[in-house]
Formats: structure tokens, C-alpha cells, sequence
């Protein structure tokens, strides 16, 4: 290994982690990332030079890059992904677990030599504003520098983050990532190089990362899943805050007062539209805006008056690019179109990229995802995407036109209500509200979403993910839900909760409710009840918007239609219960009792 330059921290702690893993991985130079515009202009180049990246016309697409991965690695790997928490029942039954001592074993043996050939770079970041009460540090050691400048767009990074290091700011969570493609001496890289062998492990208690085998998303960038919600869910339960993976937006009144509220979508439900939203016209002429916070990840926390704030621990947006187009997120348009890295997107013949859904027209040539030619009627005849279904982009939050004032408050913002939804066809009415806190936490809790028909012979069938984490609860989701209800008991403010639908359909087979811009009447009638008590009716799921406590100028919605988006179906619902019940079964060892009890209540009042 050549000399390695001086650390960038004094932290001895620090170092000698840093060294360790050195020896083990066996990097052919370390370098400290120091986070400035210089050190990510020669990475960027490194990149362009390795074939990783490609530079976009510059004129069209300033300061941004494409990047193809390789086609066995697009996507996170939820089966390679595991809770190694010191006993089975702490990681519970919706986690894969192996036990801590020997996972550690095998991946040492993974990890040792993993980055011969490779440079091995030292990140440190913050997962919030840099020195934020709220916020954390991590320092992840990567062989990947495409990891490198994504994650320089999705967290903060660099010296100013050694520095708070230096200054005993907070635990450390170390993070080892390695893509697992050792090169031999004088052996050609590839553009994407990784490992069919993949393991995505947390140590909850020992609150440590280790990644192997993928340069993907939220496999690579740690701070993100891994960190921000794996870990930091644990560490949260432990210390009385909540991470969760829900946007954050702020709803401004005419009058010019912001309510601020967090909802949980599980993937491919709309989250970075809903964040991003824009009033219709009749809204937007009275004074009515929407305020952006985050697209995906809250952490919550009572301030000393027991009210709920929330940060956003992210800097960036590692969003879906198919179905992104000024039609439907303009603001996500305006966000990524510069200073942007693109991964698995279409290139077009004027250094551009394309994706399905970002115009109406496609170009008539392009360079898909996997760097072959396309055209639309080759599309159409082969079903061939030009851009990867899960396809992103990683964009400055900063970008965003409608980022909010406080978006980096080091206190967070306040949080009035949260708001769970799904993708479901049936059952579920546009929108209600709990009945009150532990009601809520069993909608969250049993909420779910239904598969589209990318998976075969299951479409229809309802997934359930509760509180959008079945995927990132870092913990046994029983005590998740015991947390959920305990978190209530300290609050001066307890926020409302409410669940959505944007997706139900008529028996055609048609979405009823056109959603996007139009999401702000429902806003609207969230905001009323927390504010201002706005009016609604009961029924046995919870409170409801009559058709007169809807606004509804500018919008030709009739009674019926909307009857029909709000119906309560006794049928629908029994089976919908009896699936809460398989939930329930699955969860029963941890599950509080307030869940069983609210699930009793249901059935009673549905009787
Ligand atoms: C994401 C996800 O990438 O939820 O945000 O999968
Ligand atoms: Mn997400």
C-alpha cells in the first residue's frame, strides 16, 4: 500500500479504525475526503476516465453525469439485506437475522482484500445540518468513488464533518462498503464494478454498517437506508425519537401559517410528487402553497415543550426517474436539471437523458439503459424500456424551487399531522382520520399497498407495510408499534393522523380521484381539521369529509364521484381485517395489546 496522505481528522478512535480496515481490505491508497469542489471535480473526471461516467452536454445539462450499473445490480437487495441484532426475537420476524458473532466472521472473510487495486476513500458526513442537535455522523469507508459523489449530494460531507468528529459532537456509526472487485495487478476495471455475492448488514447495537458486493442506492449510499433508517430506528427507539421513512411538507394557508406534515407511502405510491406538490390554480390564486422539507426520510423528536419537530437528514433526492416529467413533478424537473448524477437512464443524441414518462413525445433515437440502441417503435414492438424501471436521479434539495425556508432548521419543524397511504384499487376511501393517536398507529400499522403487475400472479394482492417500513425497521416491528404508541404519552401536541388513497378505481378499471395538484383539496381538509377544526362525519374507520367540507372551486367533481371515492364497503373491509389478522399472527409475540384491542374496536363498530 503507498503512504497514505494525513488524515483528515485527530481523532485517534478514528484512525486506528481507519488503519484496521485498511489492513484488511488492503486499498492501494486511502484518501480523506475532504468535501470540496475541487476533490469532486478530479473524482468526477476520474469517473468520466474510468467509463463510469458519462459527461452530459454541458450546455443542456450542467454539471451533471450519467452512469450505467451493471444489469445484476439496479436495485436494493432486500433478501441480501440483514439485522444481525444480538438475538433473533430483537430483529423479529420481518428481518432477516444471522447471528452477529458469525456474520462478522463471514465477513471478514469477504472483506479481506476486497479493495486490492482500489483506492479506498475515508467519507465522513452528517445525516442532518452539519452540528443540528438532531442530527448524526457517520463515516463510511468505500472502495467506490461513484459512492463518493452521490453521497456528496445526499449528505453533508467533508472537513466540516471531521471537524465535529474532532470535537466529540456525537457517537461515530462506521460504515464499510467495498463493491467486492479486488483488481490484479495491471487488470482492466470495468465501468461498474461489483459482486453477484451481496450482503447489506446492520449491527443495531454495536450501530454499525457493513456493505459488500453492490454500488446501488441505497446497498452503497449508507447514509440513507442503512443509516438514516436501519440504524437510526434503533438508536431512536433507544433515546425517544422516531426515524421514519416519510416525506415532509408544509402546507402555507393564505394567510401566510404553515402547518407541516409527514406521510408514509410505501415505494412507487407518488412520495416525491406529494412532497413537491403544486396547488391547482383556483388554490393558488387564493394564497395556498406547499413548502418542500424532504422526499423520503423524517427524524422526529419531542422539543422541550413536547412537541413534535422533524428534520430531514438527507441534502439530496436519490429519486425514481420513469414517471418524473414537468406534466407531473415540475418542480423535481427543476431540481435535477443541473449539478445531477443519472443512473440507468436513456442517453439521447444531443447529450441529454430520457426516461419514459419525462415527455410525452420520446426521442426518436436514444442509448438505453444498458447502452444499446433504442427507438420507440423497438420499444413498442419489444417492450424494451430505454430507462431502467428503477432508474434515479441524485439531485441537490437545494434545487428544488419549492424547498422550505426551514428545511435546514437545526430545530426541525413542527409536526401537526402524519398521514399514511397505499396503492390500493379498492377498500380504501381518498381519505380519513383516526379516530386519535393509538387508532392512528393501527392504520399505519396495518396499511398496505397493492402489487402492480410487474409480479406475476400476484396482481391485486395487497402487501402490508406498516408505517411504509417493513423494509427499514432496524428492530423487531412489534416493538416498533409499542414504540409508536409510547412516543404519544410525553406530547403536549398529540398530531392527527390520517390515511390516503389517491389510487382507487370504478368498476371500469379507472381511476377515480385524478390526484397530483388536486392531492391539495385533501391537503386542504387535513389542514382544516388539525388547525382550525374543520368539519367531518364519523363513520366506523375513522372521521370523513363530507362533500361539502371539500374545496372545490375549479374542479367539476360531482357528489356521486366522490361518494363513490369515500364509500365505506362492509364486504371490502371484512377481508380487509381478516388480512390485518395475517399480520397480526405473524407479530403476535410483540405486538401491544392496544393494536388487538383497536382491531376489537373495529370489528365492533363495523358490526
Ligand atoms: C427509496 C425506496 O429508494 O423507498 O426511497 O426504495
Ligand atoms: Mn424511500
Amino acid at each position: 500500500m503507498k503512504k497514505s496522505p494525513q488524515p483528515l481528522s485527530k481523532n485517534l478512535h478514528l484512525i486506528r479504525w481507519v488503519n484496521k480496515m485498511a489492513a484488511l481490505c488492503k486499498p492501494a491508497q486511502i484518501q480523506w475526503i475532504d468535501g470540496s469542489p475541487a476533490e469532486n471535480d478530479t473524482l468526477c473526471a476520474q469517473l468520466v476516465a474510468s467509463g463510469t461516467f458519462i459527461k452530459l452536454n454541458q450546455k443542456k445539462w450542467p454539471g451533471c453525469y450519467l452512469a450505467r450499473s451493471d444489469a445484476g445490480d439496479v436495485a436494493r437487495v432486500e433478501d441480501r439485506t440483514f439485522i444481525c441484532s444480538h438475538s433473533k426475537e430483537a430483529a423479529g420476524p420481518t428481518n432477516n437475522w444471522v447471528n452477529p458473532y458469525e456474520m462478522k466472521k463471514t465477513l471478514r472473510g469477504l472483506f479481506a482484500g476486497c479493495m486490492k487495486g482500489r483506492t479506498m476513500y475515508v467519507l465522513a458526513y452528517s445525516m442532518g445540518p452539519v452540528g443540528s442537535p438532531m442530527s448524526q455522523i457517520g463515516v463510511q469507508l468505500t472502495d467506490s468513488p461513484y459512492v463518493v459523489v452521490n453521497m456528496r449530494i445526499m449528505a453533508r460531507i467533508g472537513q466540516k464533518v471531521f471537524d465535529l468528529i474532532d470535537k466529540d459532537f456525537k457517537r461515530v456509526v462506521p460504515c464499510v462498503h467495498s463493491v467486492g472487485a479486488p483488481l490484479k495487478k495491471g487488470q482492466q476495471d470495468v465501468s461498474w464494478p461489483c459482486n453477484p455475492e451481496k450482503y447489506i448488514v446492520h449491527f443495531p447495537e454495536t450501530r454499525e454498517i457493513w456493505s459488500y458486493g453492490s454500488g446501488y442506492g441505497g446497498n452503497a449510499l449508507l447514509g440513507k437506508k442503512c443509516f438514516a433508517l436501519r440504524i437510526a430506528s434503533a438508536m431512536a427507539r433507544d433515546e425517544g425519537w422516531m426515524a421514519e421513512h416519510m416525506l415532509i411538507l408544509g402546507v402555507e394557508n393564505p394567510e401566510g401559517k404553515k402547518t407541516y406534515v409527514a406521510a408514509a407511502f410505501p415505494s412507487a405510491c407518488g412520495k416525491t410528487n406529494f412532497a413537491m406538490l403544486i396547488p391547482p390554480p383556483s388554490f393558488a390564486k387564493k394564497g395556498w402553497k406547499v413548502w418542500t422539507v424532504g422526499d423520503d426520510i423524517a427524524w422526529i423528536k419531542p422539543d422541550a415543550k413536547g412537541r413534535l419537530r422533524a428534520i430531514n437528514p438527507e441534502a439530496g433526492f436519490f429519486g425514481v426517474a420513469p414517471g418524473t416529467g414537468n406534466r407531473t413533478n415540475p418542480n423535481a424537473m427543476k431540481a435535477l436539471a443541473k449539478n445531477t448524477i443519472f443512473t440507468n437512464v436513456a442517453l439521447t443524441d444531443d447529450g441529454g437523458v430520457w426516461w419514459e414518462g419525462m415527455t410525452d413525445t420520446p426521442p426518436a433515437h436514444a442509448i438505453d439503459w444498458q447502452g444499446r440502441d433504442w427507438t420507440p417503435a423497438l420499444g413498442k414492438e419489444t417492450g424494451v424500456k430505454a430507462a431502467h424501471a428503477n432508474s434515479r436521479f441524485t439531485a441537490p434539495a437545494l434545487q428544488c424551487p419549492t424547498i422550505d425556508r426551514d428545511w435546514e432548521n437545526p430545530e426541525g419543524v413542527p409536526i401537526s399531522a402524519f398521514i399514511f397511504g397505499g396503492r390500493r384499487a379498492t377498500t380504501m376511501p381518498l381519505v380519513y382520520q383516526a379516530f386519535n393517536w393509538t387508532s392512528g398507529v393501527y392504520t399505519g400499522a396495518t396499511m398496505g399497498s397493492e402489487m402492480t403487475a410487474a409480479a406475476a400472479g400476484t396482481l391485486g394482492k395487497v402487501r402490508r407495510d406498516p408505517m411504509a417500513m417493513l423494509p427499514f425497521c432496524g428492530y423487531n416491528m412489534g416493538d416498533y408499534f409499542r414504540h409508536w404508541i409510547n412516543m404519544q404519552k410525553g406530547l403536549s401536541e398529540t398530531p392527527r393522523i390520517f390515511h390516503v388513497n389517491w389510487f382507487r378505481k370504478d368498476r371500469d378499471g379507472n381511476f377515480i380521484w385524478p390526484g397530483f395538484s388536486e392531492n391539495m383539496r385533501v391537503l386542504k381538509w387535513i389542514v382544516d381539521r388539525v388547525r382550525a377544526g374543520g368539519r367531518a362525519q364519523e363513520t366506523p374507520i375513522g372521521w370523513v369529509p363530507r362533500y361539502r367540507d371539500i374545496d372545490w372551486e375549479g374542479m367539476d367533481f360531482p357528489p356521486a364521484k366522490f361518494e363513490e371515492l369515500q364509500k365505506f364497503d362492509k364486504a371490502a373491509w371484512r377481508t380487509e381485517v381478516l388480512g390485518h389478522e395475517e399480520l397480526f399472527l405473524d407479530l403476535h409475540a410483540t405486538l401491544p395489546k392496544e393494536l388487538m384491542f383497536e382491531r376489537e374496536l373495529l370489528i365492533c363498530r363495523m358490526g
